[in-house]
């Protein structure tokens, strides 16, 4: 039975390490080929070259975890794309999950690539969907304690890939070099390749929970979504949290005297 479904998820765009990482990730780890049509993923990459073509390439992250990389947030959409992003949040996203206003977009250059890194819990809460644009690129998870427990993703253009819960908490992501982008036994020549990631708002404890203990998540895994300069980025977030402290705060006393 497990060996059936193993199959049939390495044809849906998926490797896994074995049964066990199968049914850990079955519905937490998703990739959807062929989510946009030609003339769509046309479209969309028309639209995101002119608010990339004006910035350059970089070749170190903050921390290092990326490379060969450009990248924006894009809030405004034309009503064709809005229609897209509708679909991406009826397929990744529950009822009850508000999506970040802002979209992720990140151009990788051939040479580009992402080491493994959790996206912080600071900038995205529980689900990240994530758009496929121009050329295939591979990634991979690890669990984060299991080194064992991997699965891979084969992200063609035109795909849609979402991590949840499990995949996004527990896992590494990275997406391969082109010199290591193999999909088993099929070379995966990595041109450009862009991401169109749409995020879930953290919940508002993650402003409270930073302001207590400085969220420091406890395993080692570099975290991305914080590619400002941290300082800035933190500082923002520890005066949001309080500002929220405070007017909770004021609401109770006002509450109380009623
Ligand atoms: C990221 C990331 C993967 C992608 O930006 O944090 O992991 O889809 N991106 O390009
Ligand atoms: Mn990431």
């Amino acid at each position: 039975m497990l060996d059936k479904g193993y199959k049939l998820l390495q044809h849906a765009g998926k490797r896994l390490s074995g049964p066990a990482v199968l049914s850990r990730l079955r519905d937490s780890a998703v990739v959807r080929p062929g989510f946009l049509s030609a003339v769509e993923e046309e479209m969309l990459s028309r639209e995101l070259e002119l608010e990339l073509r004006r910035r350059h390439y970089e070749y170190g992250h903050w921390d290092a975890a990326i490379h060969g990389f450009r990248e924006t947030g894009k809030a405004c959409w034309t009503a064709a794309s809005r229609a897209i992003l509708q679909r991406v949040q009826a397929a990744a996203f529950g009822p009850n999950q508000t999506l970040l206003s802002s979209v992720h977009l990140l151009d990788l250059e051939p040479r580009g690539y992402i080491k493994p890194h959790v996206d912080s819990v600071k900038f995205c809460g529980d689900t990240i969907a994530g758009l496929s644009l121009l050329s295939p690129s591979v990634m991979r998870l690890v669990h984060t304690q299991e080194p064992g427990e991997w699965l891979e993703l084969l992200l063609e253009p035109g795909s849609l890939y979402i991590l949840r819960g499990s995949a996004r908490y527990d896992f590494s992501q990275e997406i391969l070099r082109d010199e290591e982008s193999y999909f088993g036994d099929r070379p995966v020549a990595q041109g450009r390749h862009i991401s169109v990631i749409c995020g879930s708002l953290p919940g508002i404890h993650i402003y409270f929970l930073n302001i207590i203990y400085h969220t420091t998540p406890s395993n080692k895994v570099p975290f991305l979504w914080n590619s400002s300069p941290s300082f800035n980025l933190s500082f923002i977030v520890k005066i949001q949290g309080f500002i929220l402290l405070l007017l909770c705060s004021l609401d109770m006393l006002f509450l109380a005297q009623m």
